[in-house]
């Protein structure tokens, strides 16, 4: 009927509408493909300052901003290595060394037609663990 047609409409248009409120945001960023994500382990974005890290069927993504003061951390083989003043730390992002005395942080993420997006300020202090 008509009024079915409209009210299908109706929730399609409040579904665009709200999506694209959510992920027009600033501070959502595509960051990559779902299909392209690695085996377990860290993949780093140097530039997007983030690692996503893996951990069987789920994701989740850590900051790579040093907590001292702000340095880009490297991924190493057991963790992360801050160039800056030397702070360690293990593969989610614990402190193994300072003088950083602060985890890691770890971004909001989201999957969204085919590919994973992270929220760049909103940081947590546990992993938002995403299923594939
Ligand atoms: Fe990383 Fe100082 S900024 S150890």
């Amino acid at each position: 009927t008509v009024g079915t047609t409209f009210a299908a409409l109706g929730v399609f248009l409040l579904d665009v509408w709200l999506s694209a409120g959510r992920f027009s945001a600033a501070h959502w960023t595509d960051l990559a493909p779902l299909d392209l994500l690695p085996a377990d382990g860290a993949v780093p974005f140097p530039e997007k300052k983030v690692a996503l890290i893996r951990r069987g069927e789920r994701l989740a993504a850590l900051s790579l901003e040093c907590t001292h003061l702000g340095c880009l951390v490297n991924a190493v083989d057991q963790g992360f290595f801050c160039p800056c003043h030397g702070s360690q730390f293990g593969p989610l992002g614990e402190v193994w060394s300072g003088p950083a005395n602060r985890p890691l942080p770890w971004h909001a993420v989201r999957a969204r037609e085919g590919r994973l997006w992270i929220h760049t300020a909103d940081k947590r202090s546990t992993p938002d663990w995403l299923d594939i």
